[in-house]
């Protein structure tokens, strides 16, 4: 179950009249509690209350429902009982009906409500349901709540009035969609005179068999769009003249309306009847917008992206300089008025707004701002000078683009109420501003400098469509005194095989100019590309999130030379992390922050989550497109290890139209004797043999062996069979190899040990997969060998440090690493190793390949599943680390970051030397 789905049921729950016994399990149902688990708890089996009448689920919560008046006396007891911390409840909760107070017992917070108010808390409760959230999620009930029922509007006024989900009539469909929101947001917030002016008018105008409510509602519209002067002239309805004049582009046009049904009268009564002054825009908007999407709809306002998060974007982009010279001008008032001015011309964009929340979020942190500074001169009440137009974006989706422009207008509202309270707020809040300064639209097409001016330059903009107006709307201008420009969002990322044929085109508009293979760069490349080139016309810096693949591997030599190229500089970059939302098919993309400019900057700033949790920020002189800090490098294919390390080469490509390969049984048909088996045989292995520990075997015969091996007549089969698909072949090097039909196109084997490293990995595992192979096995192309190398060598293959050389330089296959010998191997930096530390690492392989066997029979896969590594096993590779990290640099690196930083230091070394 969603927050979205928990949401309804737990309302559902508050309307029905309470039931003392079966509240318990009602409750628990309501947070996605299968049938099969209630009833064993309701006979008592799993139940581990030691409270008569209490219902304890281990791991979860204590509940119990007392008598009238008992509730906290019943709190106290429920947390006090031996079961709740035997049980390991997380919560504990009591009820009479009438009240209800819980309290989490790891953070120590609590609620204490009416019994019916209780779906107001229910965010408090959400990892009962395993959703955890941030704290913004867990405080936003309304906005999930509010999401959900206006879900269930959209879907049903759909139902009821098909036309209007065509494609020529979505855009006024979401259209009216943002006319509501508006109209229940200034209902509660006295923006509308009158309690509930809008909802309570429908509810009373319209007919109760819901006939009309699209006519009443269509008259409430005309009333927002007409003049208080010309009303009397325009015969609007005497009761729809309580509604203010709105406008600002959200009431004119067509005043259209979906018919709706007695179902949706309801909800929109229902939704009309929440308390909208508790919606918060920084939330909102990204759960909304979903609505509008078919396809999105499933995962309802859980595509959320928390604020933390767009901080780490914002606050190193500008807001920390701000933050800086406030501090810095003290009560300065000169210092502090300049301060305020600078503000004022600074404008954010976020050519990929989606709903606004980076915009809504720079707003309110620059409106926290500016009133300290207002508050420090002493002008309390100063009518804000940050215009909300200077916060502009483009989006491609109609709907988000509304309801981007909404948000920043609720957001507007709330900081002038909360820094110069309601009155003033009020008084100058309507008319809405009727300017443009969302895009709707793709902004890999439009022009950017139009849309945001070089500073000091009037340009005219053709806006597309945004609130109705028509496309061959009026050029708006703006205001344009000069100042800075941030660029900032989340653009889509969409990596090779995932784009649309619209993107792939997209990515040729941008890039088709440059003689880059953009196929292989991520879309959100593109983002990169047209604000490094806006900024070469405009005052600018930008800083975006990304998937951190654009910074690994095969996209590094294509991207960052031309983005170099442009003069800008990385002046910040968080390194990467879990972009994770409440969507329950995300397990969070991994990502990272990139921030450019081109004012060259002494210090730039590294900042990284250490392995222990803690934020680490380091100043560096130069951050590289793998976002490390240090020189900028790429890293080249290199045919030999640089590093004295053994060859690496890939294994045997059999080239056999799948004859020399045998399974199991083919090989029993094979009839052979067990000599015959040990000496034409070999055990063979790719990445899923090795890894999944898949039985594969292989004709192996040495050019002595070949009559004998003749004399087989399956084998004779075969070897025709290869040497007819190999004559076909088109390529002089396939016919050739059809002379010696009977072997791989390579024959390489050890004469001791072969170190065998699987070609692909899945992201998941904390380690490669490599291991150490028999004399009688051998290696198929679809994995590495070194072969006879000495065990330490293996030893590295298993680290952490290279497993991170490898994610960083040779990058990923969807959610795979793809090693590579030339890339990964040849190049890795290791620090000269005495005999001593080859003797310990070698010990630390060996550790490794026991307690590997210890678990036969379970495979690599088995082992290796980060839900599942043995902890004796997860010891012997944090030994492994902690020896090799030591020789490194005489202790654990803090994380990643490090452990990349010490990398290139190294390779750079390496390299210039090589050169020299
Ligand atoms: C990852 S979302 C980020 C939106 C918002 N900042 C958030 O956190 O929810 C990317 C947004 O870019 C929009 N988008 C995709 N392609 C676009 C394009 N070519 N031009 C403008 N917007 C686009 C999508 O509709 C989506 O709203």
């Amino acid at each position: 179950m969603n927050a979205v789905e928990i949401e309804e049921a737990i309302s559902e729950l508050a309307d029905q009249s309470f039931d003392p016994e079966g509240f318990p399990f009602a409750f628990l149902e309501a947070f996605g509690n299968k049938a099969t688990t209630l009833k064993r708890l309701k006979s008592g089996s799993s139940n581990a209350s030691d409270i008569e009448g209490g219902v304890l689920q281990r791991n979860n919560i204590h509940l119990l429902v007392c008598e009238k008046g008992d509730v906290s006396k019943t709190l106290a007891t429920l947390k006090d009982s031996p079961a709740t911390t035997k049980g390991k409840a997380k919560f504990v909760l009591a009820t009479d009906g009438a009240d209800l107070e819980a309290e989490d017992l790891n953070s120590g917070e609590t609620v204490a409500c009416a019994y019916a108010d209780f779906p107001n808390h229910f965010g408090f409760f959400l990892s009962l349901a395993g959703i955890t959230t941030v704290k913004q999620v867990r405080e936003s009930s309304f906005d999930i709540r509010a999401t959900g029922r206006l879900n269930k509007l959209y879907i049903e006024l759909l139902k009821d009035n098909p036309d209007w989900g065509t494609a020529e009539r979505r855009p006024d469909m979401n259209h009216f969609m943002a006319r509501l929101i508006f109209c229940f947001f200034a209902e509660d917030t006295d923006i509308f005179h009158g309690d509930n002016l809008f909802t309570a008018t429908i509810d009373q105008m319209s007919a109760r068999d819901s006939s009309n409510t699209h006519e009443v509602i269509s008259e409430l519209f005309r009333a927002m769009n007409t003049k208080i002067a010309d009303r009397a002239s325009t015969g609007l309805s005497r009761w729809a003249d309580g509604l203010p004049y709105v406008n600002g582009g959200l009431f004119s046009g067509s005043t259209d309306v979906p018919r709706f049904s007695k179902i949706a009268r309801t909800y929109l009564l229902h939704i009309g009847n929440l308390d909208w002054k508790k919606v918060n825009p920084d939330i909102f908007g990204s759960m909304i917008q979903a609505v509008a999407d078919d396809e999105e709809r499933g995962a309802l306002g859980m595509h959320y992206t928390s604020v933390p998060n767009i901080l780490k974007v914002l606050d190193p982009l500008f807001l920390d300089d701000l933050r800086d010279q406030l501090e810095a001008a003290g009560d300065n008032a000169r210092m502090l008025l300049n301060l305020r001015r600078r503000m004022a011309k600074i404008r954010v964009f976020d050519p990929a707004c989606g709903s606004g929340n980076f915009l809504v979020i720079a707003y309110k942190e620059i409106r926290a701002i500016e009133a300290e500074i207002n508050r420090r001169r002493n002008e309390p009440e100063r009518r804000t000078d940050i215009p909300l137009t200077n916060f502009r974006g483009i989006e491609l989706r109609d709907f988000s683009a509304e309801i981007a422009r909404l948000a920043l207008i609720i957001a507007e509202y709330q900081c002038d109420v909360l820094y110069r309270g309601q009155k003033e707020a009020l008084a100058e809040f309507l008319p809405l501003d009727a300017q443009n300064w969302i895009t709707s639209g793709n902004a890999l097409r439009l022009d950017w400098l139009s849309i945001c001016p070089p500073t000091g330059t009037g340009v005219k903009y053709r806006a597309e469509d945004l609130f109705s107006t028509p496309l061959d709307q009026a050029q708006i201008d703006f205001e344009n005194e000069g100042g800075e420009t941030y660029i900032c969002g989340n653009p889509p990322y969409a990596g090779k095989g995932k784009k649309t044929t619209q993107e792939i085109d997209d990515m040729e508009f941008v890039f088709g100019s440059r003689s880059v293979k953009h196929g292989y760069i991520d879309y959100v490349g593109c983002w990169f590309l047209k604000a490094a080139e806006y900024g070469l016309r405009t005052d600018s810096s930008f800083a975006f999130v990304t998937t951190n693949s654009l910074c690994q591997g095969h996209q590094v030599p294509l991207i960052w030379p031309v983005l170099f190229e442009t003069g800008y500089e990385i002046t910040f970059t968080h390194t990467s992390f879990k972009w994770a939302n409440l969507a329950s098919n995300n397990a969070g993309v991994t990502v990272a922050i990139i921030g450019m400019s081109l004012t060259p900057k002494r210090v730039k700033k590294v900042i990284s989550i250490a392995d222990d949790g803690s934020v680490l920020s380091k100043d560096v002189a130069n951050i590289n497109a793998y976002l490390v800090g240090a020189v900028n490098i790429l890293v080249q294919k290199q045919s030999k290890p640089l590093n004295g390390l053994a060859p690496m080469n890939l294994g045997n490509m059999p080239y056999d139209g799948g004859n020399l390969l045998l399974t199991k049984s083919e090989l029993v048909n094979l009839g052979l004797s067990p000599l015959q088996r040990k000496e034409l045989v070999r055990r063979i292995y790719g990445s899923k043999e090795y890894i999944s520990n898949i039985e594969r075997f292989c004709l192996w015969i040495q050019d002595e062996r070949l009559d004998e091996a003749m004399q087989v007549p399956e084998i004779q089969r075969r070897i025709e069979a290869v040497r007819a698909m190999r004559s076909k072949s088109t390529d002089k090097g396939g016919q050739a190899m059809a002379a010696r039909a009977h072997q791989m196109r390579e024959m390489r084997t050890a004469s001791k040990q072969t170190i065998v490293m699987p070609r692909t990995s899945s992201e998941s595992r904390t380690y490669l997969p490599a291991g150490l192979l028999n004399v009688d096995n051998v290696v198929s192309s679809e994995a590495f060998g070194v072969f006879d190398a000495p065990l330490w060598q293996l030893t590295l293959l298993l680290s952490r440090v290279h497993l991170v050389w490898i994610a960083t330089v040779c990058g990923q296959l969807e959610t795979r690493y793809r090693y590579s010998n030339v890339l990964g191997w040849n190049t890795f930096p290791i620090p000269k190793l005495t005999e001593k530390n080859k003797a310990d690492l070698t010990r630390c392989a060996e550790d490794i390949l026991l307690v590997r066997e210890a678990h036969f029979p379970k495979t690599i896969a088995d082992l290796y599943d980060p839900e599942k590594m043995p902890e004796d096993l997860r010891h012997a590779h944090e030994r492994n680390d902690e020896v090799l990290e030591r020789i490194y640099i005489g202790r654990r690196f803090k994380n990643d970051t490090e452990r990349l930083e010490k990398l290139f230091e190294l390779y750079t070394k390496m390299t210039t030397k090589g050169a020299a």
